[in-house]
C-alpha cells in the first residue's frame, strides 16, 4: 500500500489516520457540497443541525436524487442501525441525532436495526446474552434522543427474523461470495454468519417497499465505515425491483485520548464518554482528555491553542455548543489563547452533565413503549 493509504476503513476495522477526501475517492462517494446543504436548509425551513453545518457529515450517495423525489411529493424513510457490542458512547449518537432531526423536521418514518447477531459473530469475546442485553440497552438510549413512537420501527435482528427473513432469502441469492470476500476483506477463517450478514443489513432498505408494494425511497445516515455494506445493497437493488438507498456519510469522531479515529474494536475505556458512565467517570475522562493546548499557561496565552486536534473541541463541535455563535466563540477564544483548557473543560462538563441528566429521564420514559416499536412479523401495511 502507498503511504497515503495507510489507513483502513471497513465495517469491521477502522485503523490509522484517515484521509477523508482520499477515502471518499476510494469508496467512490460524492462530496456533500454547499449546494446540497443549501437545499436541505431550504427544505427544512430552519437552521441546519451542527452535524451538517460543521462538516461532520461530509459525503453522500444520491442525496440530490432523493431530495428531487421528496420535492415532487415522494417522502423517504430513514434507516440507521447499531451493532450492540456494549454501552453507547456520545460519538455513536451522530447518526441517530441526524435521523432524529430529519424525522422531527420532515415528519418522516425511521427504521432502526439492532444487530445483536452481527456483533455476536464479529466479537468472539461476547456471549449471545450479552449482545441481546446491550441491544435493548442501546435501543433505549437511541429512542430517548426523541424519536416519535408512532413513526419509529425497529428490527431487532434475533427477534425480528421472521419479518426480515423472507426478503433476506431473496437478497442473499443475489450476493456472490466473491463480492463479500472482496468488499469486506474476509479471510478464509471468517465464520459464515458474517458472510451472510450483509444480506440482513440490506433488508431494511427494501422492507417498506416490499411491505407496501410500491417504491419507497430510503435515506441512510451512517458512519462512512458502513458504506461497503450499502455498495453491495445498491448493486443488487434494481435486480430485485427496489430503489437504491441514498446515503449520508459522517466522519469517524476522534477519541478523548486523541488517537487518530475512534476504533470500532477494543475502545479504551477512557477514550469515550459512555452513556452509562457515572458523574465522576465523566468528570475524570474530560479532565484527562487530550487537547490542542500548549505546554505552559504562559505559552498558551501568548500563542493560543489548536482546536482542530483537540478532543474537547470535538465535543463542542458535535453536540455541546448551544448554537453556532457559542461554537465560534469557543473556537476563537481557544485559538487566541483567551480560553485555557482547564476552563474550557469545566464549561463543557456542565453541558455534558446536563445532557446526561436529561437523557436519564427521557430514557426511563421510552421504556414503556420501546417494545412496541419492534417489528416481529412479515409485512402487513404499517
Ligand atoms: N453494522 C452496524 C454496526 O456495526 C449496525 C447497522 C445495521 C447499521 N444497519 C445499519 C449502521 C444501517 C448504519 C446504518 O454498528
Amino acid at each position: 500500500m502507498a503511504p497515503a493509504d495507510e489507513f483502513v476503513v471497513t465495517p469491521y476495522e477502522v485503523k490509522g489516520r484517515i484521509d477523508y477526501v482520499r477515502l471518499r475517492e476510494l469508496f467512490g462517494t460524492q462530496d456533500l457540497t454547499p449546494d446540497l446543504l443549501a437545499r436541505l436548509h431550504q427544505i427544512s425551513g430552519g437552521d441546519l443541525p451542527p452535524l451538517l453545518s460543521r462538516g461532520v457529515y461530509y459525503s453522500h450517495r444520491d442525496l440530490g436524487v432523493l431530495l428531487d423525489q421528496y420535492q415532487k411529493g415522494s417522502p423517504f424513510f430513514l434507516y440507521s442501525g447499531r451493532g450492540p457490542s456494549g454501552p453507547l458512547h456520545t460519538s455513536h449518537l451522530v447518526s441517530f441525532d441526524l435521523c432524529r432531526w430529519l424525522q422531527k423536521t420532515l415528519g418522516v418514518r425511521m427504521f432502526i436495526q439492532i444487530t445483536d447477531d452481527e456483533k455476536f459473530w464479529a466479537r468472539s469475546g461476547l456471549t449471545r446474552e450479552e449482545t441481546a442485553y446491550w441491544g435493548m440497552e442501546n435501543l433505549y438510549d437511541i429512542l430517548a434522543l426523541g424519536f416519535d413512537p408512532k413513526r419509529t420501527h425497529v428490527f431487532f435482528d434475533s427477534r425480528s427474523i421472521a419479518a426480515l427473513y423472507p426478503l433476506a432469502i431473496r437478497v442473499a441469492r443475489k450476493i456472490p461470495y466473491s463480492t463479500v470476500k472482496a468488499v469486506f476483506g474476509f479471510e478464509p477463517s471468517i465464520n459464515i454468519g458474517l458472510v451472510f450478514y450483509t444480506a440482513l443489513q440490506t433488508v431494511p432498505c427494501f422492507w417498506p417497499s416490499w411491505a407496501e408494494g410500491r417504491s419507497v425511497p430510503c435515506l441512510i445516515p451512517c458512519g462512512i465505515d458502513q458504506d461497503p455494506h450499502f455498495r453491495v445493497t445498491r448493486d443488487i437493488a434494481e435486480g430485485l425491483g427496489y430503489p437504491k438507498p441514498a446515503l449520508l456519510h459522517s466522519q469517524m469522531l476522534p477519541g478523548l485520548l486523541g488517537e487518530n479515529a475512534m476504533s470500532t474494536t477494543g475502545d479504551r475505556e477512557d477514550n469515550a464518554l459512555f452513556l452509562n458512565d457515572s458523574h465522576s467517570a465523566v468528570e475524570r475522562k474530560v479532565r484527562g482528555a487530550f487537547t490542542g493546548g500548549r505546554a505552559t499557561v504562559e505559552e498558551q496565552r501568548r500563542l493560543g491553542a489548536t482546536p482542530e486536534i483537540c478532543s474537547v473541541w470535538a465535543l463542542w463541535r458535535t453536540r455541546f455548543a448551544k448554537d453556532d455563535r457559542e461554537f465560534e466563540e469557543v473556537t476563537r477564544d481557544c485559538r487566541s489563547g483567551a480560553l485555557l483548557c482547564g476552563e474550557c473543560k469545566g464549561r463543557v462538563l456542565e453541558r455534558i452533565h446536563a445532557f446526561y441528566a436529561a437523557h436519564a429521564e427521557a430514557r426511563i420514559k421510552v421504556q414503556s413503549w420501546a417494545e412496541s416499536t419492534i417489528i416481529t412479523e412479515a409485512p402487513k401495511a404499517l
